[in-house]
């Protein structure tokens, strides 16, 4: 099958390096015919071009594989790709988590499939798995460490007793963190890929902007030191779960017992776990970024789509999810504990709380009646 690759950066170059390898039959199966890029100096290969037309109208070109990133014009080149009878294959988490439900539906209409494996867990077979999963039965729950810039400094503030800036500019200079640091550390890239989950999970999609969201951008060393005292390793956690009223989907740092498998999933790793009633517990681990891990992600999807072994749990039309979150205790950290007294349990320091169990009903007005900035959060597990 020929293909178009729709941007040439960390993942498109990817792509295009390991087609271009061709080293297995499957691999042999396609071919890269053209590439979008945005600029005139980045025409350096033949097959280079800056007008989508010349890919949206070539009708030899039976894939796209979107990976610009960003809302638009992403948005747009997929929708017209799938309207004019192309398959896609997507790594934008962000993209397709806000356009998912209209973009399914624009594949299904037109008998063509929207892959988007590398979106969530990198090069991890995350969605091939779940997908699998869900030929026998829907999953009770999903949880992760979906994002590896904040694993990274989360297990660096852990294991090295650094502060939170520290370990950003680190991430930063090694590449695993963007200048604008923004989208991981307030929680915002794992929301997005928790929305595309819960969808593959569950048949429902959540408007990310529904899914409530805590980041780490506040969390100091202190609150490392006091979960190591009580046995407790921080880490963020995106999560989702099936219950009576609709699905539980959160964002939040989570205070881990030591003995938690994600306890020890350290740098920039990622880690996934399902349950479901007769596969029960199954984890995945491993890159959840990178060029050619990403890359890899994106080229299997290609190999299913060419090879018609594509397992797709998304025919169905998704109806949108409510969102429900069950009842939890919280760390809290703030100058104005007193906007916490009616869910308060016990005072741990000057300026440090532990709530009662409480539901996200419960505990969002006092959070949004805290007027302090550098509010830190934390649910503790069980
Ligand atoms: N990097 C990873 O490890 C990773 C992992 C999982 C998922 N993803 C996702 O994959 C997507 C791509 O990420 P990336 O890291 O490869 O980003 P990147 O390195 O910035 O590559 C994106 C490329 O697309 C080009 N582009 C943007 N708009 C374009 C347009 N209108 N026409 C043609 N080219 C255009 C960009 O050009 P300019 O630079 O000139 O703007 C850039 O070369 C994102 O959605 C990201 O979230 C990335």
């Amino acid at each position: 099958m020929k293909i178009a690759l729709l941007g040439h950066g960390v993942v498109g170059s990817g792509v295009s390096k390991i087609i271009d390898s061709g080293r297995t039959d499957e691999l042999d199966r396609l071919e890269v015919k053209r590439i979008l890029v945005k600029d005139e100096s980045e025409m350096t290969d033949p097959r280079t071009t800056l007008d989508f037309n010349d890919i949206l109208n070539d009708p030899e070109i039976g894939l796209a594989a979107e990976c610009m990133g960003g809302l638009e014009p992403a948005h747009t080149f997929v929708k017209k790709a799938l309207e004019s009878g192309k398959h896609v294959v997507t790594s934008n988490k962000k993209m397709l988590a806000v356009f998912f439900e209209e973009l399914m539906e624009t594949a299904e209409a037109n008998h063509v499939t929207l892959a988007y494996e590398a979106s969530v867990g990198g090069g991890i077979p995350w969605i091939a798995d779940l997908t699998r999963i869900r030929r026998i039965e829907m999953p009770d729950s999903f949880r992760g460490i979906f994002n590896g810039t904040t694993n990274y400094i989360l297990s660096g503030m852990y294991s090295e007793g650094k502060e939170f800036e520290d370990m950003l500019a680190e991430a930063q200079k090694l590449g695993y963190a963007e200048q604008d640091p923004s989208d991981d550390i307030d929680g915002m890239d794992v929301r997005y890929k928790c929305s595309i989950t819960a969808a593959a999970a569950f048949d429902k999609w959540i408007d990310p902007e529904k899914i409530p969201v805590f980041g780490i951008r506040h969390i100091r060393k202190k609150d490392l030191d006091w979960g190591r005292s009580r046995g407790l390793v921080c880490k963020l956690i995106g999560s989702g779960k099936k219950n009576e009223d609709g699905i539980s989907v959160l964002v939040r740092p989570v205070f881990l017992k030591e003995n938690d498998t994600f306890a020890g999933i350290l740098q920039n790793y990622n880690a996934i776990e399902s349950i479901s009633a007769t596969l029960g517990k199954a984890v995945f681990i491993g890159q959840g970024a990178g060029s050619l891990p990403t890359a890899h992600a994106v080229v299997q999807d290609m190999i299913d789509i060419v090879t018609h072994t594509h397992r797709f749990a998304a025919e169905k039309t998704r109806a949108a999810g409510t969102v429900n979150t069950e009842p939890a205790v919280w760390y809290i950290r703030t100058s104005c504990p007193e906007a916490f007294t009616a869910v308060t349990a016990e005072k741990t320091g000057e300026d440090t709380i532990l709530t009662k169990a409480v539901s996200m009903d419960e505990l969002l007005p006092a959070v949004r009646a805290c007027e302090d900035p550098a509010l830190f959060l934390a649910e503790v597990a069980e």
